[in-house]
């Protein structure tokens, strides 16, 4: 009987009389996308020995042995001689399997007082704590991009939008510091998350805790992390940290996907308010005119998928009872992608920034179109006493007979002016102009040139 046992019935032990079907075997099987944990599951191990020697639940000789195998094993998985098998369905077992045949019975003792299933919850949440290190780095280096741009336009004017109709001018500055202020919301999101990662869920075993004596904190404090899990069945079920990881880096790539959405208006020969360096667009098979912006287009479709690992996340959660099911092994692959996708667009978008080429031409002739100053005049005339419903209406007369002849306001004689207001004086052409427009929104948080310049310097003195 025995000898018809397959290899992956053999790593559960006697209790089994049947070998999975090959299909089974696939169907259930991790460790080709898992094996990404390899280096965090070696650390892991290397803690948890580390305790159970420290506490004599295995000897000072075992623990050498295991710390001897598994710079072995380390060593094979980064040269690539490491041989992963399907029969032994995930990265736990693969490695415990090679400890075992490096170095025998003390290969065995490791798993004391562990199962897979502390195992594997320490495991990802050793991998999303360095992601999101990782990430944050990313997001100051993008900050950093778009704070160089936003300090080049400081005083580049183009039209501010509100349903995409031209509302105010605003400095191109200014618009680059909105999305900086959202990649620095997402950076501190980031880090948020990361203290309820920081947790340990080693020792508490399959799912009740274990019967030796073991030292959580010594594992946290040697694995760094902030805190234990405080109760063994929710320390082994529960993945509401990778779920809180996703939706962290799902807004990230909303707000990347918003500045996609910008960039590839801005784009367009219709608007032409940038260009793109050519190593992030693409042409056309058939139209040899076309430069198109796949990046930032690709990065807008990118978020969809994003979006869609955070839903599966929340749907794999939902139904389990505690504690650990299986299901939870479909964590990875949503968790790993969106990692992927995240690092990537990141990236890429820090170096994008800086390949992007403002035309200011193009941005102030929008801006003198649409009647962009047209608050500026309301609210000279609230200066000089009038109430602000009054002011609004007495403007609106002045754009509709501005729109009947095709002139801007600012093309309209005192005289002209007069028949909307008589409150109005030579003082209006410098209200009026652009310049003027915004370097009169002159507070914290408003778009004056003045006031780009003392935020970009707010920034990079916290990103210093
Ligand atoms: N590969 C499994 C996972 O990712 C490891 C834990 C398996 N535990 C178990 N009791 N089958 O969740």
């Amino acid at each position: 009987m025995t000898a018809q046992l397959s290899k992956k019935s053999e790593a559960w032990s006697a209790r089994f009389n049947e070998p999975v079907s090959d299909l089974v075997k696939r169907y259930t099987a991790s460790v080709f996308f898992d094996k990404r944990l390899a280096y965090v599951d070696i650390q892991g191990s290397l803690a948890h020995a580390e305790m159970l020697a420290h506490q004599q639940i295995i000897s000072q000789a075992d623990h050498a042995e295991i710390q001897r195998g598994m710079a072995q094993i380390q060593e094979e998985i980064t040269s690539g001689k490491f041989e992963w098998l399907l029969d032994l369905e995930d990265v736990h077992l693969n490695i415990e399997k090679r400890l075992t045949e490096l170095v025998g019975d003390a290969g065995k003792r490791l798993h004391t007082g562990r199962s897979r299933n502390d195992q594997v919850a320490t495991d990802i949440r050793l991998y999303v704590r360095s992601e999101i290190d990782n990430i944050v780095g990313l997001l100051r280096d993008l900050r950093l991009s778009l704070l160089d741009l936003a300090e080049q336009h400081a005083d580049t004017i183009l039209p501010g939008f509100t349903h995409m109709q031209v509302a105010q001018p605003i400095t191109f500055g200014h618009h680059m510091l909105a999305y900086v202020e959202m990649f620095s919301r997402d950076a501190e999101r980031m880090l948020d998350c990361r203290k309820r990662v920081n947790r340990l869920p080693l020792g508490a075993a399959a799912l009740a805790g274990t019967t030796f004596p073991i030292d959580r904190e010594r594992v946290a404090r040697t694995l760094d992390f902030e805190d234990v899990c405080h109760n063994s069945l929710d320390a082994v079920s529960d993945r509401d940290f990778a779920i809180e990881f996703c939706a962290a880096a799902a807004l990230i790539m909303t707000h990347v996907s918003r500045m996609s959405e910008e960039l590839v208006i801005w784009m367009s020969p219709r608007v032409g308010f940038i260009d793109i360096a050519d190593r992030f667009c693409t042409g056309s098979s058939i139209m040899p005119q076309k430069k198109n912006p796949d990046v930032p287009e690709l990065a807008r479709g990118k978020t969809g998928r994003v979006n869609g690992h955070l839903i599966a996340l929340l749907t794999l959660m939902k139904g389990q009872p505690l504690a650990y099911n299986k299901d939870n092994q479909e964590d990875k692959e949503p968790l790993f992608d969106t990692v992927d996708t995240v690092v990537d667009t990141l990236r890429i978008f820090a170096d994008m920034a800086r390949g992007i080429t403002v035309k200011p031409e193009a941005m102030r002739a929008a801006a003198l179109q649409g009647y962009a100053t047209a608050t500026d005049l309301a609210d000279y005339l609230v200066k000089k006493g009038l109430p602000f419903r009054d002011a609004h209406e007495a403007v609106a007369h002045a754009v509709r007979a501005c729109v009947d002849r095709g002139i801007d306001l600012s093309d309209l004689t005192l005289e002209e002016m007069h028949v909307f207001s008589k409150l109005i004086e030579a003082d209006i052409f410098e209200v009026l102009t652009l310049e003027g427009s915004v370097a009169a929104r002159n507070h914290i948080g408003g778009t004056a040139p003045q006031q780009v310049r003392a935020a970009i310097a707010r920034h990079r003195t916290k990103l210093s």
